[in-house]
């Protein structure tokens, strides 16, 4: 039996809880493959990054968004509680347990789930928003991950990714604002994580729309 443990943030002034697994290790069943690798299971710093910066920035009153590679769902419970009716995606069925755990332990009443893979998306979902955080890494992976964007993006919405400083998920991001002609704007949040090798993150978040 996998055991959870649960993690608090204060986003000033308001409590939020995130269910999680304890021990990582213990998921890890084929490391030589990786769509196995469990790093839904982690709470990235571009997580809390993102969320805090929907925290702070945005009211998403009568807002439709999607999370992709959503995780624990941090950003997303965030985006729920600002008023958005949050969709929570990834194509690992663990993750999205936690999402809905995460998500009903922080108030959320009107979300959804959706077990779905980037390399065959629906193409045909309609969102105001779309979040990701910590998404754009794995270079197999961003084809696909351009091609559920650009699906996204040619219906008018607005994407939000955030990660911490990585070359790959810049030059991705700028990439694809110039290909779909968009507006892109960058903007810096800073993360200090307690208890971790690295402490003090400095998060990008993308704005493209
Ligand atoms: C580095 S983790 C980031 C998790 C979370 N967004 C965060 O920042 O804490 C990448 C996430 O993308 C998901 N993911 C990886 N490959 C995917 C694919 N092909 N389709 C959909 N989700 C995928 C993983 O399951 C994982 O939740």
């Amino acid at each position: 039996m996998i055991k959870s443990e649960q993690i608090y943030f204060d986003f000033d002034g308001q409590n939020i809880v995130v269910h999680k697994v304890k021990n990582m290790e213990e998921l890890i069943t084929d490391p030589t493959d990786p769509d196995k690798v469990p790093c839904w299971a982690e709470i990235w710093p571009a997580s809390i990054g993102l969320a805090r910066y929907i925290h702070a920035q945005r009211d998403l009153t009568h807002i439709t968004a999607i999370e992709l590679g959503a995780g624990l769902g941090l950003p997303g419970v965030l985006a729920g509680q600002k008023g958005a009716h949050i969709t929570f995606s990834d194509f690992n069925a663990q993750a999205l347990y936690y999402c809905d755990q995460n998500a009903r332990s922080n108030g959320l009443q009107k979300y959804d789930i959706l077990l779905a893979d980037w390399r065959d998306f629906p193409p045909d979902l309609k969102y105001d928003l779309v979040l990701g955080s910590d998404i754009v890494y794995e270079p197999r992976l961003l084809p696909y991950l351009e091609k559920v964007l650009t699906n996204f993006l040619n219906g008018n919405c607005e994407v939000l990714l955030s990660h911490s400083s990585r070359i790959v998920s810049f030059e991705f991001a700028e990439e694809l604002a110039h290909n779909l002609q968009k507006e892109h704007y960058l903007d810096y949040i800073d993360v200090s994580v307690e208890e971790s090798l690295f402490t003090d993150y400095r998060i990008a978040i993308h704005s493209i729309k």
